[in-house]
């Protein structure tokens, strides 16, 4: 009996999750919706956050052409070296690493954009195919 009961009360839980709707329109995840949080506040001073548009600071590129440029590990390590020491023209920004990893999934929402931005040839950006046969 007490087996039974389990089962019934299991399948009722994992109906309930199959059933639960997403909204339709731009299903963000809680992670990247605080990332978004994030970068309105901290970041799009500078950068175009969004898909489209460029970014108030012309040296600054578009969250969308660093979507382009970045995987999420390397938009990590990126972001990181960003907390600690800036980039470039850009002053150092504190953010946690739960704050990183909101903003790199709110980034990778991001729609890339639609032509490769011109390199800035700093690091590997690709990873390095073998030619060899
Ligand atoms: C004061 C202006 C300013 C602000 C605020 C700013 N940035 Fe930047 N950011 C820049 C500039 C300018 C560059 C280009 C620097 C360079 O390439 O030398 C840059 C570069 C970057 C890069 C490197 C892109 C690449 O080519 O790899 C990342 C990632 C980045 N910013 C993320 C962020 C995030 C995330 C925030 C908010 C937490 C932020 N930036 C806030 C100005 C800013």
């Amino acid at each position: 009996m007490r087996h039974v009961l389990m089962v019934l009360i299991l399948t009722a839980a994992l109906s309930a999750c199959a059933s639960v709707d997403r909204p339709t329109p731009v299903p963000l995840s809680p992670a990247a919706e605080r990332g978004q949080q994030f970068v309105l506040r901290a970041c799009a001073g500078c950068h175009a956050v969004a898909s489209g548009g460029a970014s108030p600071n012309a040296v600054a590129p578009a969250f969308a052409s660093i979507r382009m440029r970045h995987t999420a590990i390397s938009l990590e390590r990126s972001l990181a070296e960003i907390a600690r020491e800036g980039h470039g023209e850009m002053p150092p920004i504190y953010m946690t690493s739960a704050e990183m990893a909101d903003i790199v999934a709110y980034i990778e929402s991001v729609e890339p954009a639609a032509e490769a931005p011109p390199s800035r040839g700093s690091g590997p950006r690709y990873a390095a195919v073998d030619t060899r046969r």
